[in-house]
């Protein structure tokens, strides 16, 4: 069968990267002697501040298994492929959109069941991440570059709403490919925000397509698309949307309600842990990739300073575990000046009663939110997992984060992984927050529904942390019924048991996403496109303590 997935290719993963992991020691193969080389992730952020050593690495092996050379077969854990994986490429191929003879990306969703096609005949930026994944491990890199390419140009176009002018680095939410089958001449239009629903700009798209450019450069080894002039500037110009200098007392990214996947009114405004999370993978992959060039160095320098108020700002303020639950349940308020432990003016009254049950002995999580006199207890499982394979949290929190979703498996995976957060707003709370969205009802949709492509990034984290095992029970349960329910886009309930009310059927991120998390599975050594080593100068500045060590 043409293209059933069964061509793995290994990424281009550094070897230092995969020596860090300890990987070998994860999947229980053996530990292979491997040259100490250094990635060009690993430049450091405080070196970088003095010198530029650039790419150191991305050039050895392209295209090669990298560091585990060890053919499948004789692995431990060998690979049988799943008979659903031949009808997920079958179906992620139906998806693939061509603009004048070329593969530009992949649809939301080609549901033939239903005639309210919305916006799901689009190509969505943050939608073709798994997809591209998909074919980059592959060895299908084609489809990756051209969509790259094509939303670059997207970006250049002008974009307003009503009569006001988006920023230049914006990218596009979604766009579409017109086909006139008379003049035989295909079309683009794009929605930056202007058509969409709430009228929000993504704010993860950008980040997204860095985080895809650096995908695509680390699988191929091709270092010439993101050397061109063009993706420089493009990097350069979603990045001065960010760190352009203004009223911020906070090195987070400000942002409204409805920015990222969670395109609605979800009481996500502020600081979500999301859009943050991105936002730091974005930052520490354009500086893997940008040329210290005019203001190339300018940017560099930026970004540098950024990433280390970021990760302080995130590790310290936006990680909780019992003992800083504990030392937010305790804390003073209305503390003036310096000397304030209670920086943000958190009420302890605000912690809401499901956090203290919830909150394991061991274990730990970033939470959704933090802002003045604010702090959104609710876990998000995309910005947790993004956090992970960023490197936006350090060891221990990772293994912290890894503890707490064993431990809370029921609430945050169910009978269907994984939950989009926990837990839901209902009643009283649901009307304030959502606006009364009947869509976002609870145990629905963005509201603590179950979104099967949160599958790939549940296995990445799973494996960079060296624990595949947990992400194999999640393959399991997606095994037992997606293909069977014709790969919705998400579940409803409180374990995820039932269809989501009004979710798409063959949602493409669905598939791709298991394809992805397959394909991890089968070769680890993928991780390397989407993942990013802990900068080990950047220490962490924690002073209370990331987990429960002790136990
Ligand atoms: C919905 C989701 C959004 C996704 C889009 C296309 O609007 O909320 O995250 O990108 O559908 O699948």
């Amino acid at each position: 069968m043409e293209g059933c997935g069964l061509r793995a290719v290994g990424s281009h993963c550094s070897l230092s990267e995969m020596d860090d992991l300890d990987l070998t020691r994860a999947l229980d193969k053996p530990r292979l002697k491997i040259e100490r080389k250094r990635s060009f992730d690993e430049r450091s952020m405080s070196e970088l501040s003095t010198g530029y050593s650039r790419h150191d690495g991305i050039h050895d092996s392209p295209r090669g298994r990298s560091v585990l050379d060890t053919p499948l077969s004789s692995a431990r854990n060998s690979f049988e492929p799943h008979p659903m994986m031949a009808e997920a490429w079958e179906a992620l191929r139906r998806s693939m959109v061509f603009f004048r003879g070329q593969p530009v990306g992949t649809l939301a969703a080609v549901d033939n069941t239903t005639d309210e096609v919305l916006n799901y005949d689009q190509v969505f930026v943050r939608d073709f991440v798994p997809s591209a994944l998909a074919f980059l491990m592959n060895g299908e890199p084609d489809i990756v570059k051209h969509f790259l390419l094509k939303t670059l140009q997207l970006q250049g176009w002008e974009k307003r709403v009503d009569r006001f002018k988006l920023g230049e680095g914006v990218m596009p939410a979604s766009f579409k490919v017109l086909h006139d089958p008379i003049r035989e001449t295909d079309n683009i239009v794009a929605d930056f925000g202007e058509s969409a629903i709430g009228r929000v700009a993504p704010v993860d798209s950008g980040f997204w397509w860095i985080i895809l450019l650096r995908a695509y450069t680390k699988s191929t080894g091709d270092l010439t698309l993101s050397e061109t002039p063009e993706c420089q500037k493009g990097m350069k110009l979603i990045l001065s949307l960010c760190l352009a200098e203004g009223f911020d007392t906070f090195p987070t990214l400000l942002c409204a309600d409805g920015c990222s996947m969670i395109d609605r009114r979800m009481g996500v405004y502020g600081y979500p842990i999301e859009i943050q999370a991105l936002f730091f993978m974005a930052l520490r992959s354009a500086l893997s990739m940008l040329k210290p060039d005019g203001d190339g160095r300018e940017c560099i320098e930026r970004i540098v300073k950024r990433l280390h108020a970021l990760s302080f700002h995130m590790r310290n303020y936006f990680w909780l575990d019992h003992q800083n639950l504990n030392d937010i349940y305790r804390f003073k308020t209305e503390e003036y000046s310096h000397t304030a432990v209670n920086k943000f003016n958190v009420m302890p009254d605000s912690i809401p009663e499901w956090v203290f049950d919830f909150m394991p002995l061991r274990g730990g999580y970033f939470v959704g939110n933090v802002g003045p006199a604010h702090m959104d207890f609710r876990w998000f499982a995309l910005g947790n997992c993004v956090s992970i394979l960023s490197s936006l949290a350090t060891p221990d929190q990772s293994m912290a984060i890894m503890d707490l979703l064993e431990h809370r498996w029921e609430e945050l995976v169910g009978e269907m992984p994984l939950k989009i957060c926990y837990p839901c707003l209902e009643g009283h709370e649901w009307r304030i927050v959502t606006g009364c969205d009947p869509k976002n009802t609870r145990w629905s949709y963005h509201n603590g529904g179950s979104w099967p492509v949160l599958l790939w990034q549940l296995t990445a984290a799973c494996i960079k942390t060296g624990r595949p095992q947990i992400a194999r029970r999640a393959v399991d349960l997606i095994e037992s019924r997606l293909h069977r329910d014709c790969w919705p886009e998400y579940y409803d309930g409180k374990l995820g048991r039932y269809v989501g009310k009004q979710a798409r059927k063959y949602q493409t991120w669905s598939i791709a996403g298991y394809l992805v998390a397959k394909m991890l599975l089968e070769d680890p050594s993928h991780i390397g496109m989407i993942s990013l080593e802990e900068d080990k100068l950047m220490k962490p500045v924690i002073k209370r303590s990331a987990s429960w060590p002790q136990l």
